[in-house]
């Protein structure tokens, strides 16, 4: 796992953006997993800029969300569907019906949606890139605390703590599901590469045991230690309950000439 410590949102953003470009450079048709949630909008903002000055294009990619409410429509401008289309997939060149999110239309059996977005998955070669934000309780996709580690796609009940921090997000006596069906953590873990962003306070806490505490399915993020190719990037406020900070900014450093030296990792491999 490599951490890298940046001084504030602006400039994580500006890294995920230069990493997804880099493997865009290496892979034009690359698969990604991409999240919804605060943390990666300002990352989306910076891929629709260096799309429109023509640097990259994701015309050849194909997407796979994490996670989407269980009980609203895709329409609803509260779905992870509309937050997509609005946040992202609107503003670049991604042909729409190659973005997945594992919705269930009404009258569908949620049951069934899991191994089919399972199966989708598998068809596109497996994920690329995966984008992960965190939760204040460790949970990545919807994987709420307790979530097996060889967890797939199915419907998961959203602990209270997420349904606090996601009311901001509907307006007051707005209907707000409490299931979801998120990807698994065995699915995650599939990805080839993940990156991880956190930023702000509010997240320092989350970040410490996922990086540094033991791997316990009571912060599924922790799993993330046992991941060959997980990058973490974090702001000066995420990172403040690190305790091996100073190792992380000498790898990092190390990290940076190799790459230098030698181009991106994925590019070689
Ligand atoms: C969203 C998702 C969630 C969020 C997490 C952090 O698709 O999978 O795990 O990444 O809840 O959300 P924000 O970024 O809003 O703090």
């Amino acid at each position: 796992m490599e951490v890298i410590i940046f001084r504030d949102a602006a400039s994580v953003a500006d890294k995920g953006a230069e990493l997804v470009e880099e493997m865009l450079r290496a892979k034009p048709d690359a698969v990604f997993g991409f999240a919804t949630g605060t943390t990666p909008i300002e990352l989306y903002r910076r891929l629709i800029e260096r799309y429109r000055s023509g640097s990259l294009s994701f015309q050849r990619t194909r997407s796979f969300n994490l996670d989407e409410y269980l009980g609203l429509d895709a329409s609803s401008p509260n779905s992870y569907r509309s937050f997509m289309d609005r946040e992202f997939f609107d503003h670049v060149d991604i042909r729409k019906e190659n973005t997945h999110v594992p919705g269930c239309g009404s009258g569908e059996n949620p049951g069934q949606v899991g191994p089919r977005y399972e199966s989708l998955i598998r068809e596109a070669g497996g994920i690329d890139l995966q984008v992960l934000g965190i939760g204040h309780n460790g949970h990545v996709g919807f994987n709420e605390p307790s979530s097996s580690l060889r967890s797939r796609t199915r419907v998961k009940t959203l602990t209270r703590k997420t349904l606090e921090d996601n009311s901001r997000l509907f307006k007051s006596g707005e209907f707000q599901p409490r299931l979801a069906i998120t990807m698994g953590i065995a699915t995650i873990m599939d990805a080839r590469r993940i990156l991880l962003l956190a930023t702000g306070e509010h997240k320092a806490d989350a970040v410490a045991r996922a990086v540094e505490g033991p791997v316990t399915a009571m912060c599924p993020a922790s799993i993330l230690q046992m991941h060959e190719f997980t990058t973490v990037l974090l702001d000066e406020a995420a990172a403040a309950r690190l305790k091996h900070r100073e190792y992380y900014d000498l790898a990092h450093g190390e990290n940076e000439a190799l790459k230098d030296r030698f181009g991106a990792f994925y590019a070689r491999t």
